[in-house]
């Protein structure tokens, strides 16, 4: 599958994108061992969290689809999920395997977790370490998936510090934790998405979080509740791209999920001089939402502060188009862990934009970026969602038509991309070949 883009701006709108990945992958985990009936609303009904909708479901969880994004999950408490006949197939999802590896450790039942070739590429080794001095029994193809965890363990509580800031390392902690006797503790070297921590409480599970380091005890029972799923604020991202690099376009994307540990692309880019405000801050079950209201902007690259990374993580690929609409250069740094994302989000957005006549110096931990005009071209998306999405965007602004090739994965995450940006004006059609 591919995208063909031509010229084009968006143009003023209202819109609102897709439910948040990870908030949906958690209330799908968390729903299932609560005690009760979980309403999930707005729940995102792409591939990554149907995959771990099926997985809950194989592990004899009933979970009801009562409108197109609305879900009840019948929690079966702690001890209630069910061995898999098959081994669980998580996908594309590594959000969905690394924390269901930690859930499954607990359990009094051997499992299988397999995903696609990208998944299968991905390191694994930074849950099975923390699991595996947990006492949990967890083996790898070298590393990497398949996983199979073999239940009936006795979990004992860990004091962690991360060597790498991962809100899905420390996830996969916390969900083991669950299950371990005594204070399970993460410290992470930088504040990542806390999405665990905050669905937790809402269940009634008492949890600490002082400065770096978060604390719970095991073996607290998990109480269901209704869950509303904010907008995506790494989806709106490129809604807000398009926004930008638009001539005189002022978009609204309503109710969107500002949690202070995601929003370091809004902080980036209005560093860059982008016009973004956030409207009607309130509270969305336990999470921050508001209105985006965003405006065309001329930005100005500059020096993307490294403490800001694990705030932004997945929306490298947007800023780097950002930077390449920018005047002048931008540095990135400290941003190594995008070489292990979906894909080798560096190298792919570096081989994108120069595919569009943008210069682009590549370090192993980051790159600059040359402000210049994109030209048309033909670009790779390596099966990544986020690159297939970038490269969309930038190319409405391209002096030519651009083909965004290997497109398919954008189901993963954003499922109507296209129809949502062609209804705002981008000249984007999917091509089926
Ligand atoms: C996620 C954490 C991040 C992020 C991913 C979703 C989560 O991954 O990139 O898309 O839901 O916990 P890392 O923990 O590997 O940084």
């Amino acid at each position: 599958m591919h995208f063909t883009v031509n010229p084009s701006n968006v143009h003023d709108a209202a819109v609102a994108v897709p439910g948040d990945k990870s908030i949906s992958h958690r209330a799908l985990m968390l729903g299932s061992v609560a005690n009760g009936i979980s309403d999930i609303s707005g729940f995102l009904a792409g591939e990554d969290c149907l995959a771990t909708l099926t997985a809950m479901k194989a592990m004899g969880i009933r979970i009801d689809q009562t409108g197109p994004i609305d879900i009840v999950v019948h929690g079966r408490g702690l001890r209630g999920l069910g061995r898999p006949e098959n081994a669980l197939d998580l996908g594309n999802s590594g959000t969905a395997m690394r924390l269901m590896a930690g859930l499954l450790s607990g359990q009094d039942f051997d499992s299988q977790l397999v995903g696609d070739e990208s998944l299968s590429s991905r390191p694994m080794g930074r849950v099975i370490t923390p699991l595996s001095a947990m006492g949990a029994d967890i083996g790898s193809e070298g590393g990497q998936p398949p996983l199979t965890v073999r239940g009936s363990r006795a979990l004992t509580a860990l004091d962690y510090e991360m060597p790498v800031a991962s809100a899905q390392v420390k996830s996969a902690v916390l969900l083991a934790g669950m299950y371990a006797d005594g204070v399970t503790s993460v410290i992470e070297p930088a504040v990542t998405r806390d999405h665990t921590e905050r669905m937790l409480g809402a269940m009634g599970v008492e949890v600490r979080t002082s400065g770096h380091r978060i604390s719970m005890q095991g073996g607290q029972a998990l109480k269901s509740c209704s869950i509303r799923v904010p907008g995506d604020l790494s989806s709106a991202a490129f809604v807000i791209l398009a926004a930008l690099l638009s001539d005189n376009a002022e978009i609204v994307i309503e109710s969107v999920g500002v949690n202070p540990t995601r929003t370091g692309v809004i902080d980036i880019l209005q560093a860059m001089g982008a016009d973004i405000s956030l409207e009607n801050p309130r509270l969305l079950s336990q999470e921050p939402v508001a209105d985006l209201r965003v405006r065309s902007s001329a930005m100005q690259g500059g020096v993307v502060d490294p403490g800001l990374v694990s705030r932004a993580i997945d929306e490298f690929p947007v800023l780097f188009v950002a930077a390449a609409a920018a005047h002048g250069t931008t540095r990135f740094s400290g941003i190594g862990e995008l070489r292990v994302k979906e894909s080798d989000r560096i190298a792919a957005m570096s081989a994108g934009l120069r595919s569009l006549g943008i210069e682009v110096d590549e370090f192993d931990d980051g790159a600059v970026v040359h402000g210049g005009q994109f030209s048309g071209g033909d670009v790779e998306s390596f099966g990544d969602h986020r690159i297939a999405m970038s490269l969309a965007v930038a190319a409405g602004s391209a002096s030519g038509p651009v083909v965004v090739r290997d497109t398919a994965a954008v189901e993963t995450s954003f499922p109507g991309f296209t129809a949502l940006m062609a209804s705002l004006g981008l000249n984007i059609e999917t091509n089926k070949a």
